[in-house]
């Protein structure tokens, strides 16, 4: 990894960035051709797909985020099976099994996600990463006391990852959508920066101020192995994929167009440029009020919407043929009766008229019950 001493300071947007807003910004005023372009190339048997590319279904196609996991009495019998979650990870036949059981449990699902986390890029370019049980994620050395030295380029600790994909894929039914994804480089670095979650990712904020060179050259980095990894999921055989930006919500205004939309953008460019009718799903958790400038100059095909923000709001402030997908409260979803039916309803009016695909606003919470999962599913899929 180069050294950080000899980049430039990130004070204003690169060259490279503001190409990549003109180029999505071009694109996105095709919107018509472009899109109609796209849903001919579309997988008509994949409703999800369809809807990615631009298309209307109603009822919406649906998925949840972290769909599989720890609410399936399934997965938690195959987690004490095998250890802890990386040896599920890194065990591709355990992996594609935990990507396809909400599917098998749910067949009205409409996608698949890959079985696996956004922490596993860290781990790929060189910290150490291990789950504490009850504290969550830990990743060593902590790169805010650390030098960059030691971070690696893209390896072959990806692998694994790409054999589960190719494993779900040739198992999943032809009308279901495969996703894989990847945490975005402000996200990642933020776990990278501290070694661990953090309150207001106060570490990665103090970090790209005190030292915006070090920072950029991590962001940088992250980014372009991103690049890489989501580019081998695509040619593994995942159909979209999604970039999980939990933490895009931390930022002020200016931070967020310099470590969230320029990342952002980059990747969704260079993906582009390597697969161009792969949809790229954005999901920038907390982004509120700077959602439609994100979409616009990121280029993504696709947002996702977080719980706090208000479908009817979303509906009529983001570009009428631009697919959103959310977003409902997971706390309502663990709560069912009359708030879970109210909740979703409310959704499924805002979205009606659009490409929309149901989801949550964040993952479901591990002590969701199935009954409750069950009631949503039907909810959804017999609105019409
Ligand atoms: O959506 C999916 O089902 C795909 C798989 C997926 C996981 N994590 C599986 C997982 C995805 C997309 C993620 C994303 C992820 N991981 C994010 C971004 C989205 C978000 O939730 O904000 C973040 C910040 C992480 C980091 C991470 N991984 C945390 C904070 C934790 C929780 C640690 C804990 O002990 O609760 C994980 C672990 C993790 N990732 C689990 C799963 C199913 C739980 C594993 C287990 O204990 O069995």
């Amino acid at each position: 990894m180069a050294k950080a001493g000899g980049l430039p300071k990130p004070r204003t947007p690169r060259p490279n960035h503001i190409i990549n807003i003109i180029y999505n910004i071009y694109k996105r005023s095709e919107e018509g051709g472009l899109r109609a372009g796209k849903s001919t190339l579309s997988d008509v048997g994949k409703p999800l797909l369809a809807v990615l590319c631009g298309e209307r279904r109603d009822p919406p196609p649906m998925w949840m985020m972290r769909q599989a996991g720890r609410y399936l009495p399934e997965y938690r019998e195959l987690r004490a099976q095998k250890g802890g979650f990386l040896d599920l990870v890194y065990d591709s036949d355990a992996a594609a099994e935990i990507t396809l059981q909400p599917l098998k449990r749910f067949p009205d699902l409409d996608a698949a996600i890959l079985f696996s986390d956004i922490l596993i890029v860290p781990f790929a370019i060189g910290q150490n990463l291990t789950f504490v049980l009850g504290e969550g994620p830990r990743l060593t050395p902590p790169l805010i006391g650390a030098g960059l030295d030691d971070l690696q380029g893209f390896s072959g600790r990806l692998d694994p990852i790409y054999e589960t994909v190719r494993k779900v894929k040739a198992k999943l039914a032809p009308n279901k959508t495969f996703i894989g994804f990847a945490g975005s480089p402000w996200t990642v670095a933020t776990y990278m920066v501290a070694g661990q979650g953090s309150r207001d990712q106060a570490e990665a904020r103090t970090l790209a101020y005190d030292d915006p060179v070090k920072f950029t050259a991590i962001i940088e980095h992250i980014e372009s192995v991103t690049i890489e990894y989501l580019s081998a999921q695509l040619e593994a055989g995942a159909d979209a994929v999604q970039l999980f930006d939990s933490w895009a919500g931390s930022l002020s205004p200016a931070q967020f167009e310099q470590w969230v939309v320029g990342p952002t953008a980059r990747i969704v460019g260079k993906l582009k440029a390597r697969h161009p009718s792969v949809p790229i799903i954005g999901f920038p958790k907390g982004a509120g009020g700077k959602l439609a400038s994100y979409a616009r100059e990121t280029g993504v095909d696709a947002v996702g919407i977080d719980e706090t923000v208000d479908p009817f709001w979303a509906n009529k402030e983001l570009p009428p043929d631009l697919p959103v997908q959310g977003n409902l409260d997971p706390l309502a979803l663990r709560a069912g009766g009359a708030e879970l039916d109210r909740a979703a309803a409310t959704i499924l009016d805002a979205l009606r008229g659009r490409p929309h695909i149901f989801n949550l606003g964040h993952g479901i919470l591990q002590d969701t019950p199935i009954a409750h999962v069950e009631r949503l599913i039907a909810l959804v899929k017999g609105a019409r």
